[in-house]
């Protein structure tokens, strides 16, 4: 069967269809449709944990992430689950991988190995869209602004009430102690495209403003990337598998299915320091 790959929407997203993540000839279609296309679903994957872990090593090196439960006898592989009796579910806000990290992960690699019968979707904005879609005013005034990411009020001791945390689905409270300083604007280190690299969940302040300056213009920010013109979503189904490219988009896992189970399997990449837009 021949490759294919199909743009989801006009802003980001494409579907690969009748590729083997575990074949080496076919990286290079996979590799050139991520930088394009920054979310790629992959469907039809038959996997172990180890051919996802070999997937994932041809792109980098794999960040063991210090929150999220293990797959037992697999310490690389983070868990992704949502249990029928469980209301919360793991990354439901927007957000973006590690942001929070000096040198945030480049990529997440997400396998569904169980997917409710509706509902369940992931959904993706591109970072870059989002920054075309402003005036050349108000991006004048973002290039060279830099912003605080933290991941303690999200990992951190203060959540200690949450669902997630009480259910053992997320720990190591006692790890969140990682703040960065990263550049609003940057230039993605693989297609030199220029996006925002700001988030609601883990960017916590532009640096040199006050709370109350930096609320209102991330605010603004956040309820500008949140427009269906940027957006992408992947349905899922047992078998696929999507990867994201952390520098250029942000997720959301839609909690739209109480009462069933949904189990993923996450393995995250490595990235590089990130570099201000010129
Ligand atoms: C995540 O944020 O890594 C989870 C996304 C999902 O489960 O759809």
């Amino acid at each position: 069967m021949t490759l294919a790959v199909k743009p989801l929407t006009g802003a980001l997203g494409a579907e690969i269809i009748g590729a083997d993540i575990r074949r080496e000839g076919d990286f290079q279609a996979i590799r050139d449709a991520f930088i394009q296309f920054s979310v790629i679903a992959i469907r039809g994957q038959d996997l172990s944990p180890e051919d996802h872990l070999a997937f994932a090593r041809r792109w980098g090196e794999i960040n063991v992430n210090r929150f999220f439960k293990p797959v037992p006898d697999h310490p690389e592989i983070a868990m992704v689950l949502k249990e029928p009796d469980q209301k919360t579910a793991i990354g439901e806000s927007w957000h973006t991988d590690h942001s929070y990290d000096r040198v945030p992960a480049m990529g997440s690699i997400l396998h569904a190995l169980e997917t409710p019968a509706t509902g369940g979707d992931t959904m993706f904005v591109s970072m870059a869209a989002a920054w075309e879609g402003l005036s050349d005013g108000l991006k004048a005034v973002l290039k060279g602004l830099k912003a605080w990411h933290s991941s303690r009020h999200v990992f951190g001791a203060t959540m200690a009430g949450a669902e997630s945390r009480q259910d053992g689905r997320i720990g190591n409270a006692d790890r969140a102690e990682q703040d960065a300083l990263h550049p609003i604007v940057i230039r993605h280190p693989l297609s030199g495209r220029e996006g925002l690299y700001v988030n609601p969940q883990f960017t916590t302040d532009i640096d040199g403003w006050s709370a109350e300056e930096s609320a209102a213009l991330l605010g603004y920010l956040y309820q500008h990337c949140g427009k269906p013109e940027y957006a992408c979503r992947v349905r899922w189904a047992p078998g696929t598998v999507t990867m994201w490219d952390n520098r250029a988009t942000w997720h959301k896992a839609v909690n739209d299915y109480h009462g069933q189970r949904r189990l993923m399997h996450r393995v995250t990449v490595e990235g590089v320091a990130l570099e201000a837009a010129a």
